[in-house]
């Protein structure tokens, strides 16, 4: 449609000797369809009023014999918008060209991309703060698949941390005089011993050294620590492995900070033989100023005065890694937007050094917050367990309505899923939101569960349809939810080319809201013929659009709810 558009407006400036690629984008007046702001671009360079050349233009596209074919009205407004309101011909034809095209006639892209939109640190659970970062991370992942690209998900652990230092102190203390090997404990033991070794740290400065000396040990390789840390790897894995499967989030590879440390002698070779580390009071660092900075940029510390890799070292050491192994064109990272200007550092580093020639964007997620906006907390001050909003959410959806506690467990954690997505997804991934689980649940409203609702409604009032699609319109509504339906390529090229997922979920709830206008004006029993069939292909179209978006959001449909 857009392209049909763009198509006939450039060819009338071209007869007007107007050399301009114009852009039709959606009206946002009611009483139009479409409009062009061009005239105000070409009233600069060919020193006309807008007004003039808009006028010029309307009368070129107006004196075609085909005119009506396209167009059931085109108009000029002060001070030189053009307005487009498209011909029931041509909506039903670019309607019918949709639905017969793959994918929506996307684009395919044909790129190789890294994603990593992981991130969680081995021996703690899963908390909230890792919620936007997974559910965006693999959202973006999703419509980069759909666009044809190759995309390898990298989960990034912090596996070689303070934190394992500290968890295998805590073990040493609770299991004195007793063979690695032969030491047992369970998840429950985990979840108590980090959070108990965490506080000690911060009250005692003995123990803390003494868990940065085991930190530090196990960083290089200390075979005894090992045995423990593959321990405390297996339980917490697995526990993060089952958070991140009930939601969907997947990724390709499993490998840590640790995995990084392999690539380091190599790489830190490359990085000395080159020049391109400079000593500063025994560590070693990479200046990454630049010239125009307005701000200052810290180096880049990748080894401190003792020897100690850090945080910066094991990313540029995965960067390393996936070029090797993987050769992409870009590498996206998922992560909170208070990493930013880390991640400045490492890809001017990165990119100095050479180390990796390709693309590295950072989307910096804002965080999920309480009633009071600030990053959601528990009520003693913690970080809340994903799991424990998890459960939350559920015991507020079945509360709802009495009926739903009898619901099937796999629809009632798919809701959860829809719920929780989609509160999230229909925010621009850069800004915080509140969490209001009660308004996140209601199947009224711009939440996961009226899109689901929707989808089901509509599905129950299918009776089936021969494909051929006639050339009628029959009323406002069905015009408006047929033009609606005519934006979901662009939506997805859009989303995908900015990596904005939020896009699709604010489509989503407008497509929604139009459609359930629809079955609710035009009452799909008791119809007959022809137009049964039209509103039959029409809103099956629909539920194909809501189905396969909601997907690209993570968000799956239940038989029933
Ligand atoms: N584990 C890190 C943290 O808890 C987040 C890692 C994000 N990803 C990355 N490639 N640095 O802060």
């Amino acid at each position: 449609m857009y392209t049909k558009l763009e198509e006939i407006l450039k060819n009338a400036m071209q007869e007007l000797n107007y050399n301009y690629e114009p852009k039709v984008i959606k009206s946002n007046v009611e009483t139009v369809d479409f409009q062009c702001d061009d005239a105000f671009k070409l009233a600069k360079e060919y020193h006309k009023a807008p007004f003039v050349i808009a006028e010029e233009i309307v009368t070129k596209i107006k004196e075609d014999k085909n005119f009506s074919n396209y167009f059931k009205e085109i108009s000029v407004s002060k001070p030189g918008f053009i307005n487009i309101s498209v011909s029931d011909t041509l909506i039903n034809k670019s309607l019918k060209e949709l639905i017969t095209q793959d994918k929506f006639g996307v684009n395919k892209e044909n790129e190789t991309i890294v994603l990593d939109y992981g991130g969680p640190n081995v021996a703690k659970p899963l908390h909230v703060g890792h919620l936007r970062t997974a559910i965006i991370g693999q959202a973006i992942n999703n419509i980069l698949k759909f666009k044809g690209n190759k995309t390898i998900a990298d989960v990034h652990l912090g596996d070689i941390g303070t934190q394992m230092g500290q968890v295998i102190y805590g073990i040493l203390n609770d299991f004195p005089n007793q063979n690695y090997e032969d030491i047992d404990f369970d998840l429950n033991y985990l979840n108590v011993t980090y959070p108990k070794m965490s506080a000690l740290c911060k009250e005692d400065e003995e123990v803390r050294k003494k868990c940065a000396e085991i930190t530090k040990k196990l960083q290089e390789g200390d075979k005894n620590y090992r045995i423990l840390w593959d321990k405390i790897y297996k339980l917490s894995v697995n526990d993060i492995k089952r958070i991140y499967d009930y939601l969907d989030v997947h990724f390709d590879y499993w490998y840590g900070e640790s995995d990084a440390y392999k690539q380091f002698p190599e790489m830190m070779k490359y990085l000395e033989d080159n020049n391109y580390v400079k000593l500063d009071n025994g560590a070693k660092i990479i200046d990454v100023k630049e010239d125009d900075d307005k701000i200052d940029i810290p180096p880049c510390i990748i080894q401190k005065s003792d020897g100690a890799y850090l945080y910066a070292t094991s990313d540029l050491g995965t960067i390393w890694q996936r070029k090797k192994d993987f050769n992409p064109d870009e590498i996206i990272y998922v992560v909170d937007a208070r990493q930013s200007m880390y991640f400045t550092q490492i890809f001017r580093a990165s990119k100095k050094t050479h180390i990796f020639d390709g693309k590295l964007v950072h989307y910096g997620n804002g965080t999920v917050n309480g009633k009071d906006n600030k990053p959601f907390k528990t009520r003693t001050g913690g970080a809340l367990k994903l799991e424990d909003l998890i459960k939350e959410v559920k015991k507020e959806f079945i509360n709802l309505r009495p009926e739903n506690k009898n619901m099937d467990e796999q629809d009632l954690d798919k809701i959860v899923n829809s719920i929780l997505k989609f509160a999230d997804l229909q925010n621009d991934l850069t800004r915080n939101y509140i969490f209001d689980i009660k308004k996140f649940s209601e199947v009224n409203g711009k939440t996961g569960p009226y899109i689901l609702y929707t989808y089901l409604r509509i599905n129950k009032l299918l009776t089936g349809n021969d494909g051929n699609l006639s050339d009628n319109i029959y009323n406002d509504i069905d015009r408006k939810l047929r033009l609606k339906l005519l934006e979901v390529t662009n939506v997805i090229e859009q989303a995908s080319k900015e990596r904005r997922p939020h896009y699709l979920a604010s489509y989503l709830y407008e497509l929604s809201v139009i459609a359930n206008n629809f079955y609710q004006n035009n009452h799909m029993t008791g119809l007959e013929g022809q137009i049964k069939n039209d509103y039959n292909i029409v809103l099956s179209f629909n539920n194909l659009v809501l189905k396969t978006l909601l997907n690209l959001l993570g968000i799956h449909i239940p038989k029933t709810m």
